[in-house]
């Protein structure tokens, strides 16, 4: 079989043999077909990447139509069943699974830097009282580059971990600030007697009391809620780091771009979304006129439907499970039921079926986030925790990738030309 592509260009009659390489043409080789010598290159025109490939990566694989998500070629059913958050972003970053020793040591790495810098903590202090907790973590992760300086010497491999580590290991603690800012009470220092996951929720939720220890089943569930938000390939928060880290800026620079683009309704809001959905149906006598308007096109059903799973997102499923451990501490939210309800009918009815529209994982997120007590503004700050591991591998993988340039999309020009500019006083005349 011959990996080529015959185009003929029927402007001009010539043909033109375009390689293909693992699955993909490039680009640049369209660029040569021309209508005339002096004419400008075909372009291909792709708003929001739909089937342009930006880089060559070996981070994480998925397969929307078989409903698969693998990071690093491990399956995430059993990352979430095996290991913790830490160990996976161990094996984002680094590539493999650590040992014994690797894995000690990049625990106490990442332990050993939760605390911020004090000058931190004034300038969050500084924010309105009601700032919304994901525009502080976005300023204050971007505020990072000028307490470290040297973040900016992205060709020394040393000093890259070092920011990786410091990344990984603040993130928590300046999630956990905005959020403690909102609600007007002191900020809590890091417990580094406490795991990753156990100490968020201690600088979350501790008062008064000397140490504050969560019930054991809801550090597991955050922490595997963690794991399946920690990467999901060449979306548009990780393309908003690689896109802004192609100019070779620092990585904080970089991953408050990330956190900018995750602050969307569009990537990170639609489990608030399902809350809402679910509260106004209210109860599960109301779904059968809920489906018809949805079936009617009057509105979506929330947290069904994904740009790339075609079939259940597997990440939906392992929620769906960790609901229950999580309603075992904090008494069943009553909106599950109607949730299970829906997704019941909504998987037999054909509208959905012919759709290839399954539960994502944003159907059962917002139940669990909401049993933790967290306000919904929190959410996206939650998923901006999980996924920085797997920004700083992209991001990673990004710097040591010859082949990437500086992000720099083409246009399609369809403005006006070679117009005179008037004066002011005669336009105006
Ligand atoms: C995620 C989403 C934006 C993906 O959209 P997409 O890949 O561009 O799919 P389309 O918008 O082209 O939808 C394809 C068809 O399914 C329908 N559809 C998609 N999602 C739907 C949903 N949640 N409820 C009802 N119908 C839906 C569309 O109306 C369309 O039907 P049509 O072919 O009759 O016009 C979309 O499924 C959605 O809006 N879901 C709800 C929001 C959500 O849960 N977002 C979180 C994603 S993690």
């Amino acid at each position: 079989m011959t990996e080529s592509l015959t185009v003929r260009d029927n402007r001009t009659g010539q043909e033109y043999d375009v390689p293909i390489a693992d699955g993909a043409i490039k680009a640049a080789d369209l660029g040569k077909i021309k209508a005339a010598d002096d004419a400008p290159g075909l372009a291909v025109y792709d708003p929001g990447f739909v089937n342009t490939a930006s880089c060559r990566s070996s981070v994480t694989y998925i397969d929307g139509d078989k409903g698969i998500l693998e990071y690093r070629g491990y399956p995430i059913e059993q990352l979430a069943e095996g290991s913790t958050f830490l160990e996976v972003a161990y094996l984002l970053i680094h590539g493999s699974l650590p040992s014994k020793v690797e894995y000690e040591q990049w625990v106490h790495d990442i332990t050993y830097h939760t605390f911020v810098h004090e000058n931190v903590k004034g300038f969050m202090e500084g924010f309105r009282y009601d700032a919304h907790p994901m525009g502080m973590l976005m300023a204050s992760v971007g505020a990072l580059s000028t307490f470290y300086p040297e973040a900016g010497m992205i060709q020394d491999a040393e000093n890259r971990q070092m920011q990786i580590v410091r990344m990984i290991a603040k993130m928590p603690t300046l999630g956990a600030w905005s959020f403690r800012h909102a609600q007007g009470k002191p900020f809590v220092y890091p417990d580094n007697d406490l795991s990753y996951t156990a100490n968020f929720l201690s600088m979350l939720f501790k008062m008064s009391e000397s140490k504050y220890e969560a019930d054991e089943r809801l550090v597991k569930a955050l922490d595997t809620l963690f794991i399946l938000h920690a990467d999901h390939e060449q979306n548009c928060s990780t393309n908003a780091v690689r896109s802004v880290g192609s100019s070779q800026v620092d990585p904080y620079s970089a991953v408050a771009a990330g956190i900018g683009a995750l602050y969307g309704p569009l990537h990170g809001g639609a489990n608030e979304a399902v809350l809402r959905m679910l509260r106004r149906i209210g109860s599960k006598e109301n779904i059968p006129a809920f489906i018809k308007g949805v079936k009617d096109g009057n509105e979506r059903l929330m947290g069904f439907g994904h740009r790339v799973y075609k079939n259940y997102d597997p990440r939906a499923k392992i929620i769906k499970k960790a609901c229950d451990d999580v309603f075992e501490v904090t008494g069943v939210n009553p909106l599950l039921e109607i949730a299970l309800e829906l997704e019941k009918i909504a998987l037999e009815d054909e509208y959905f079926v012919k759709r290839k529209l399954y539960p994502n994982v944003d159907f059962y997120s917002g139940l669990i986030y909401e049993a933790f007590q967290f306000p919904p503004e929190m959410f996206t700050v939650l998923f901006a925790i999980g996924r920085t591991p797997g920004w700083l591998a992209q991001w990673l993988e990004l710097t040591q990738d010859k082949e990437q340039k500086i992000a720099r999309p083409k246009q399609l020009y369809m403005g006006d030309r070679g117009l005179d500019f008037t004066p002011r006083e005669q336009r105006w005349a």
